[in-house]
C-alpha cells in the first residue's frame, strides 16, 4: 500500500463518485492529493475525511484560468506535481440526434474535453520544469469507442478525449510524461441520476436502488455479472499513476467488466434458442 509514496496528485471531479474513490486510493497508497470540483463545502468535508494528506481546491474545469490556478497552487503547496487525473465529467441526455441542443452539446464538451485539455496544457509546464516525468490520466469511457451507450454529446467528447490522450502521449513522451486514459463501463454513481435530471442529493440517496437494478442487468449484458464500483476504477488509476506502469503511455485502459466485449454466452444461447423456437413452432 505504498506505491505512490512521495507523489503529489491532483484529482478533478473529486466531490462525488469515481473521483472520491480515486482520491481515497491515492491517499491510501501514500500520495498527497489535491481534490478539485465546484462544490466547495462537500469537497472540503471529503478532504477532511481523508486526512492531512488531502486538501480541496474549488475549481470549475471549464475555466482555463481556474485549472491553471489549481495546478499552480498545488505546486506552491507541495513543491511538486506528479500525477493529474482529469476525472471531472458531465453527462448528456440520451436521445435522437435530431433533438440535439447545441448549447448542451458544447457544455458537455467544455467539461469532458476542454477541462482535460486545460489540465494537460497547464500540468505540462510544471512537469517539464521538474524533469522527473509524470503521469496524466484522463477519465474517458467505453462510450468514446462505441455508439449509443450514452448521449451523443457525451460519447463524442469521450472519443475526442481518447484521441487527445494519444496525441499528448506522443508529444510528451520525450519528457518522460505519460498520458493514458481509463475507459469505465457501467459504474454505479450518482451520474445516472444527474443524466436523468434528478437532483444530486436524490441521485446519491437512490444509489442502492440503482445498484440492485444494475446487478440484475449486468447478468445479461456483460461477462462479469455485476456493475462496476468506484474502487474498480480507482485500482486502474493507482496502476497508471505509479511506477508499475512506467512503460505504459497512450493506452486506453478499459475497466468495464467485459461490457464492450458484447453479450455474454448465456445471453446469446438464450437468443439462439428463442430463434430456434420460432422455426420449430
Ligand atoms: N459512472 C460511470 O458509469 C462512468 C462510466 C464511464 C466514464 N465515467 C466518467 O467518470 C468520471 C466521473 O464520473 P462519476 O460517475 O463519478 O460522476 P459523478 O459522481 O457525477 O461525478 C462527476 C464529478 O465531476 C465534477 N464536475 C462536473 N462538472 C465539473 C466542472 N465543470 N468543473 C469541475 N468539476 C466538475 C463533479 O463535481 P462538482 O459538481 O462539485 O463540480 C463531480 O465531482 C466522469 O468523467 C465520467 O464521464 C463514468
Amino acid at each position: 500500500m505504498d506505491s505512490l509514496i512521495g507523489k503529489v496528485a491532483v484529482v478533478t471531479g473529486a466531490t462525488s463518485g469515481i473521483g472520491v474513490d480515486v482520491a481515497r486510493a491515492f491517499v491510501a497508497e501514500g500520495a498527497n492529493v489535491v481534490l478539485a470540483g465546484r462544490r466547495r463545502e462537500l469537497g472540503e468535508a471529503l478532504a477532511g475525511e481523508l486526512g492531512p494528506a488531502a486538501s480541496f481546491t474549488a475549481t470549475d474545469v471549464s475555466d482555463e484560468g481556474a485549472v491553471a490556478a489549481l495546478l499552480d497552487l498545488t505546486v506552491e503547496r507541495h513543491g511538486r506535481l506528479d500525477v493529474l487525473v482529469n476525472n471531472a465529467g458531465s453527462p448528456s441526455q440520451l436521445g435522437s440526434i435530431e433533438d440535439v441542443d447545441a448549447a448542451a452539446f458544447r457544455a458537455a464538451h467544455e467539461v469532458n474535453l476542454m477541462g482535460a485539455l486545460y489540465g494537460i496544457k497547464h500540468a505540462t509546464g510544471h512537469l517539464r520544469r521538474q524533469g522527473s516525468g509524470g503521469s496524466i490520466i484522463n477519465m474517458a469511457s467505453i462510450t468514446g469507442t462505441r455508439a449509443v451507450y450514452a448521449g451523443v454529446a457525451y460519447s463524442t467528447s469521450k472519443a475526442a478525449l481518447i484521441s487527445l490522450s494519444q496525441w499528448a502521449a506522443a508529444e510528451l513522451g520525450s519528457y518522460g510524461i505519460r498520458v493514458n486514459c481509463i475507459s469505465p463501463g457501467f459504474v454505479t454513481t450518482g451520474r445516472f441520476g444527474k443524466a436523468a435530471g434528478v437532483a444530486e442529493e436524490t441521485a446519491q440517496a437512490r444509489l442502492s436502488a440503482l445498484e440492485a437494478y444494475a446487478r440484475e442487468q449486468a447478468r445479461s449484458l456483460q461477462a462479469l455479472p455485476r456493475p462496476g464500483f468506484g474502487p474498480d476504477v480507482a485500482g486502474a488509476a493507482v496502476y497508471l499513476a505509479g511506477d508499475a506502469s512506467a512503460y505504459v503511455t497512450g493506452h486506453d485502459l478499459v475497466v468495464d467488466g467485459g461490457l464492450s466485449l458484447g453479450q455474454p454466452l448465456e445471453a446469446m444461447v438464450r437468443l439462439r434458442d428463442a430463434m430456434a423456437a420460432i422455426y420449430l413452432s
